[in-house]
């Protein structure tokens, strides 16, 4: 593999504007998934949001962070003011039929008004489903969901009004929940790959695009 050649254009971190770092940041690494997280705040009010800055980092205990950037006045988001009040967080897998509800769920919104309710046609309202191991619901439509417990919150960076510039939040998966028919097991007992088909996950590019799923190529190890 050859280097870096003299055509690539080379930007030093530390010499750009909050607004370009995002722009390289979310268009370089894509496509990313896509969690879709339901906290309850200390009166058991229901949030819902997605974050792009996610990823499973380990299976043992099974781990996911999630990345949450404070607002332009410093405030906290409600979904990462929730997870510091009460470290839970459910959160449901994103896959093409719920894209449009996913979206709509990112809207600014104050935290009387409940997401759950804004999302979705007329007739085809989010549905939750409660949870076993922690109290934020999970999304019905969703194919996939993980309860989960925060066990760290980090913060990153120096954003306005002496606010982190976003704050990572590492949390244990406590249990999964996969719709029917996306669990198999082979002869022995061991979970079979899920069809990447039936999931039909999407994946954030930068801007406005997502990536879907269904041109998928397989490489064995060497
Ligand atoms: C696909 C998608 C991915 C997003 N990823 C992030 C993210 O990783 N971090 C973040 O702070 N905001 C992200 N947002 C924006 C939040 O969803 C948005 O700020 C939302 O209003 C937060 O809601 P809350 O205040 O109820 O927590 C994303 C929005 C969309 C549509």
């Amino acid at each position: 593999m050859s280097e870096a050649t003299p055509e690539h254009e080379r930007l030093d971190a530390a010499s750009l504007s909050a607004r370009d770092a995002y722009r390289l940041m979310t268009d370089v690494v894509a496509p990313r998934p896509i969690a879709w997280v339901s906290t309850l705040d200390a009166r058991g009010r229901a949030n819902l949001a997605p974050f792009s800055y996610y990823q499973a980092v380990c299976s043992v205990p099974p781990t996911v962070i999630v990345a949450i950037g404070s607002r332009g006045d410093g405030r906290p988001k409600d979904t990462l003011a929730n997870i510091l009040e009460s470290r839970e967080l459910t959160i449901s897998h994103v896959s093409e039929p719920v894209l449009a509800a996913m979206n709509a769920t990112s809207a600014e919104l104050p935290p009387e008004v409940d997401e759950w309710e804004v999302a979705g046609e007329p007739g085809q309202r989010l549905q939750s489903r409660p949870s076993s191991c922690v109290a934020p619901p999970r999304v019905a439509q969703a194919l996939a969901a993980l309860e989960c417990r925060m066990t760290h919150a980090i913060p990153l960076g120096h954003g306005r009004h002496g606010a982190p510039s976003s704050t990572l939040v590492i949390a244990r998966v406590e249990c999964f929940w996969l719709a029917p028919g996306l669990l198999q097991r082979d002869a022995r007992g061991h979970l079979r790959v899920i069809d990447p088909a039936a999931l039909a996950s999407v994946g954030r590019l930068g801007g406005m695009s997502y990536a879907r799923t269904t041109d998928v190529v397989e490489l064995p190890r060497p």
